[in-house]
């Protein structure tokens, strides 16, 4: 959550003010975080939670142990997005764990499988078998 904290004070949030960092921590131990970046086209804005799971895969690590997720702006703890709940349940297991603050930094968490219920498409999931 400390990794989170400091990734979401480099967030582009110019249109909303709503400062957002992620970090995972990866089965290899690395801590791989990153922030919202918008966009003036504002559907093109990407989620601090996508941002540090596309920089993670980039650099060759597909094995995730946990999520933090962490925002500067809010009062409330803020858990991810709908979108970025499918996008991150690619490479979990319904057993990851996913903790989510606001400024405070007191955490709630959630499993994937409580954040992403009924998911029929897991079983055309490739992360099993770490398939290109
Ligand atoms: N945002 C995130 O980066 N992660 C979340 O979990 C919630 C929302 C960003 C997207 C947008 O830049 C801003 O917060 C407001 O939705």
């Amino acid at each position: 959550m400390e990794s989170a904290r400091a990734a979401a004070e480099r967030a582009y949030a110019p249109y909303s003010s709503f400062r957002v960092g992620a970090a995972l921590l990866c089965a290899d131990g690395a801590v791989v975080t990153g922030c919202n970046v918008e966009n003036r086209s504002y559907g093109l804005t990407i989620c601090a939670e996508r941002s540090a799971l596309g920089r993670a895969i980039a650099e060759g690590r597909r094995s995730f142990v946990a999520l933090a997720v962490f925002c500067a702006d809010a009062d409330y703890a803020v858990s991810p997005c709908g979108a970025c709940r499918q996008v991150i349940s690619e490479f979990v297991g319904g057993d990851f764990p996913v903790y989510f603050a606001g400024r405070s930094g007191e955490a709630a968490s959630a499993t994937m499988a409580a954040l992403l219920p009924f998911d029929a498409l897991r079983e055309l999931s490739r992360k099993r078998g770490g398939e290109a």
